[in-house]
């Protein structure tokens, strides 16, 4: 992992060393990015991103990267643009079809060879998708996105560079933020949560309690930037070692019946989760999901440590060390207003699909992490209530 502002200025020397013909991902304006996508040395080619990468776009991808003869992949960009870089970078490693190693859609078959060298290069500040050991793709035909998944997907170097992030627009840095945001809060209570993971998420949590707000008011604000690129980065390292939870059980969902940005999706059912979770673990007996971390020990005081890790949470979050689990809420649903985030109705998302999104919700790979196991009837209710 390369941190700090003015480090792209590496990225010729890092890419140098993997090899001479880099497939560089980059977004839907590769110019954004033209200064730095000149410096990169040998026959390069630039392959533009305009969406959240589906199985397609991961498929045409990699049969371009093979037509160029690519001997190493570098993505920069946005989590799209980074999912799609590291699809490419396994697939070139292993010559199949997405759909053989998607997770639950496809048939998941592991990865038996490494990934062409890839670099990660974010220019968002939410996804740590520079330092997880997944892809996400979308299958339009199933409704859904899911992930490729395995060691070998890990970016070879993650170099992240807030400046990169300063053109973010406010809508980005919101929805981008509040993923990041998450991405520290459900690894911190989740029951796979361990000690390394708590340092990693606690610390994304004081970053982003102080500068996601920030961030959003003064894109330009450096330091908030440099907050908010290390919130993503722990929030990476912290979700690829501890999983998430019901938000991201959800957005994955969602995200693949309607065209909702990622972030989007996260910041609407936030508030939402973290309720209902808290109000779950209030009950007498309240049952922790799989996994050993903040839920374990089920049965008696699991709740309780569940509660405790969100009042924990609450005080990273507002600065404040009297702060509790309502303060928290409190924290959250202020800080999502502020940030102008749009419900899930207004993407065509209504009531009517709340059985099927419960249904398809508690399948999903991140709902294992949620620290309390919730039922059909309350998965439906955070639903509504993220509408
Ligand atoms: N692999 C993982 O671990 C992981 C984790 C979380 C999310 N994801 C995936 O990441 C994707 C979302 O990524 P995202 O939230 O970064 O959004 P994104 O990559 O889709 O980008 C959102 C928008 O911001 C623009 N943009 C990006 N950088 C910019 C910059 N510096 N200046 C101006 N505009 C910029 C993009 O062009 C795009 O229009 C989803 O597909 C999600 O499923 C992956």
């Amino acid at each position: 992992m390369l941190f700090g502002a003015g480090r792209a200025a590496e990225l010729p020397d890092v890419v140098g060393a993997l090899g001479a013909r880099p497939f560089v991902c980059t977004g839907g304006q590769p110019a954004r990015h033209a200064a730095l996508i000149g410096l990169l040395p040998g026959a390069r080619l630039v392959h533009p991103v305009t969406d959240e990468p589906t199985v397609e776009a991961a498929r045409l991808a990699v049969t371009a990267a093979r037509a160029h003869r690519a001997d190493a992949v570098v993505a920069i960009g946005g989590g799209s643009v980074l999912d799609l870089g590291k699809a490419v970078a396994a697939l070139l490693g292993n010559g199949t079809d997405p759909l053989d190693h998607l997770e639950v859609v496809g048939r998941g078959l592991p990865f038996a060879q490494p990934s062409a060298p890839f670099v990660a290069v974010p220019t968002t500040a939410g996804t740590g998708a520079e330092v997880t050991a997944n892809a996400v793709l979308s299958v339009p035909s199933a409704g859904l996105k899911a992930s490729l998944r395995g060691p070998s997907l890990l970016p070879r170097v993650a170099l992240v560079d807030p400046l990169l992030t300063l053109g973010c627009p406010p809508a980005v840095t919101a929805s981008s933020g509040l993923d990041a945001l998450t991405q520290c809060l459900e690894p911190f209570v989740s029951s796979f949560a361990n000690p390394v993971t708590d340092a990693l998420a606690s610390e994304g949590l004081r970053r982003a309690g102080r500068a996601l707000r920030a961030a959003y008011t003064d894109g330009a604000n450096v330091a908030a930037r440099t907050d908010m690129a290390l919130c993503s980065l722990l929030g990476g390292m912290s979700l690829a070692n501890a999983k998430l939870g019901a938000v991201h059980g959800f957005a994955g969902v969602v995200g693949g019946m309607v065209d909702v940005p990622h972030g989007v999706a996260c910041a609407a059912l936030l508030v939402p989760v973290v309720e209902l979770n808290i109000r779950a673990a209030t009950e007498p007996g309240a049952a922790a999901a799989a996994g050993s971390g903040a839920g374990s020990g089920a049965g008696s005081g699991a709740g309780s440590v569940v509660l405790e890790r969100y009042a924990s949470a609450a005080r990273l979050l507002t600065g404040r060390p009297e702060a509790t689990v309502a303060d928290l809420v409190s924290w959250l649903r202020e800080t999502v207003a502020q940030l102008g985030v749009r419900g899930l109705g207004a993407f065509g998302l209504s009531a009517a699909h709340a059985d099927e999104v419960a249904a398809k919700a508690a399948g999903a790979s991140s709902m294992r992490g949620n620290p309390v196991a919730l039922s059909t009837a309350q998965l439906r209710e955070v639903f509504t209530a993220a509408l």
